[in-house]
């Protein structure tokens, strides 16, 4: 499963980056705008720092709009890929966008029957928003399990389910047992992902137990006579 993080700021994005397990970035237009950021620049910037997918959104809704700010977009750099709201106009430009070989990826996805209509519109990416769905008392991982299931009965769909929207790990494990190809998650997520309080117990007292030996690893014969 590949793993794209949710955020425009460029220091999260340079310290996640630096894990090596972050295989690309999403934004959206809430998020350029709480990062304070000009949009072109602070996406060329995220472009320099990841080389996979950096998912930017258009803010046009009709669809030459689309396609006029999809292409500006496009040119930042060549790993953008241009998100498109999942509407009629937005999966036109998905079409045209798609053909003239720019990686799109389709936002705001909450039901399978959308997520069929923007693998047909040729999607590189489809966007189903897990937590979205939970908030309003709705099951968003069933929706993840209704597309995949969807996608792997029509193989000639060559769309990625983007699991967005991402609030805990838990959206992270259940996706990957799916086989959800990524999961898109903002840098506090993945950074729980690490955390286990038996890790930090453990680690602990094997540094307590190690400190009794008087070794040192990196001097050969160091034990404390
Ligand atoms: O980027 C799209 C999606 O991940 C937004 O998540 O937390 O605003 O529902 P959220």
């Amino acid at each position: 499963m590949k793993f794209f993080i949710d955020t425009a700021d460029i220091a999260e994005i340079r310290d996640l980056a630096a894990t090596g397990l972050v295989d690309g970035v999403t934004t959206n237009p809430s998020l350029i705008a709480k990062s304070g950021r000009d949009f072109l620049e602070v996406l060329a910037e995220i472009c320099d720092v990841v080389p996979g997918p950096v998912s930017a959104e258009v803010a046009a809704t009709d669809t030459q709009g689309m396609l006029a700010e999809g292409r500006a977009l496009a040119k930042v750099a060549q790993n953008v890929a241009v998100k498109v709201p999942l509407t009629p106009d937005g999966l036109k430009a998905c079409r045209t966008l798609s053909g003239e070989g720019t990686a799109v990826n389709v936002t705001l996805c909450f039901s399978p029957a959308q997520a069929l209509l923007a693998a047909k519109a040729g999607a590189s990416y489809v966007s189903p928003f897990v937590g979205r769905l939970d908030d309003i008392g709705s099951d968003g991982m069933a929706l993840i399990a209704e597309i995949v299931e969807l996608y792997m009965a029509q193989p000639e769909l060559e769309t990625e389910v983007l699991v967005a929207s991402v609030r805990h790990p838990m959206h992270v494990v259940e996706a990957a047992k799916m086989g959800a190809q990524v999961a898109t998650l903002p840098p506090k997520v993945l950074r729980q992902m690490f955390q286990h309080p038996l890790t930090d117990k453990g680690l602990s007292d094997f540094l307590a137990d190690w400190e009794k030996t008087g070794q040192s690893i990196l001097k050969a014969g160091s034990a404390a006579q």
